[in-house]
């Protein structure tokens, strides 16, 4: 697992947008799956940046987002299509058509089927080429809420209380934020080529030390992308701060480097 650790925010972004651009540059119709949350937000301007400024094209991206809060019509505020629309489809050169988040008000007799459908879709499409990934204050990836399994698979989840709390300042009061949604599953982000799991700011220090070099296991589902042979988190300094082997990985960054190679 490669481990970037940044000065700032700023520089995370921008280290997360590269990772990006250099894919799409390689393969202009690759697969990205996306995260939302206000630790991608930087990536996304930084992404929006490059299109306007550096002519970094989206026309033959496809995307697939992680999550969506189950009982929101996608033109919600908070619905997470609507994010995604305000944030960057609606600034870049992207198909809409292109772009899939999973669908929060479907009924929940079809919600079986809708979400076999999904991970249908991302097979059709040649499966996700880069995984992006935020952390929960709980060490959720996408809604995977501790005791998820980490084989599970896109489907209606429960979310837990903290993520309620977290989540309520996006909303006018704790109330209004939707205790269910459809969120792919540990299993499925796993099946990702490649995963950039971003973290910032202090309160995230713990809970990234624990995924990061704590046991795997279902209460911090983050902790299962130790499984994976392609994953690179980038961290600012104040997240990276609780990390055991914090010298090993700026050691790791200066190696990298002197042989210009990513050492996973
Ligand atoms: C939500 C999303 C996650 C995201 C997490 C962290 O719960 N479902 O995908 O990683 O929030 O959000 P933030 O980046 O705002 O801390």
């Amino acid at each position: 697992m490669r481990v970037i650790i940044t000065k700032d925010y700023y520089e995370l972004s921008r280290e997360a947008s590269v990772v990006i651009s250099s894919l799409i540059n390689k393969k202009p119709g690759c697969v990205l799956g996306l995260a939302t949350g206000s630790t991608p937000l930087g990536l996304y301007r930084e992404l929006v940046r490059l299109h306007k400024e550096e002519k970094l094209s989206f026309s033959s991206v496809k995307t697939f987002n992680l999550d969506e809060y189950y009982g929101l019509n996608p033109s919600h505020p908070q619905s997470y299509r609507h994010f995604m629309d305000t944030n960057l489809f609606r600034h870049i050169d992207i198909k809409p058509e292109n772009t899939f988040v999973p669908e929060g008000n479907i009924k929940s007799e079809e919600a079986e089927e809708y979400c076999r459908g999904y991970e249908e879709e991302i097979k059709k499409n040649g499966g996700i080429d880069l995984q992006v990934l935020g952390i929960g204050g709980d060490g959720h990836i996408a809604f995977n809420e501790p005791g998820s399994s980490l084989g599970s698979r896109t489907r209606i989840v429960a979310l837990d209380a903290r993520t309620i709390a977290d989540n309520a300042r996006f909303f006018n009061k704790a109330e209004e934020v939707p205790r269910f949604a459809l969120s792919m599953g540990v299993g499925t982000i796993l099946e990702a080529r490649e995963i950039i799991l971003l973290a910032a700011g202090s309160n995230k220090a713990p809970i990234l030390a624990q995924a990061l070099e704590g046991p795997i296991t279902s209460m911090v589902t983050a902790s299962a992308i130790q499984f994976h042979p392609r994953v690179t988190v980038i961290t600012d300094e104040e997240a990276a701060c609780s990390l055991a082997r914090y010298p090993y990985y700026k050691f790791i960054r200066d190696a990298e480097q002197k042989i210009n190679t990513p050492l996973f």
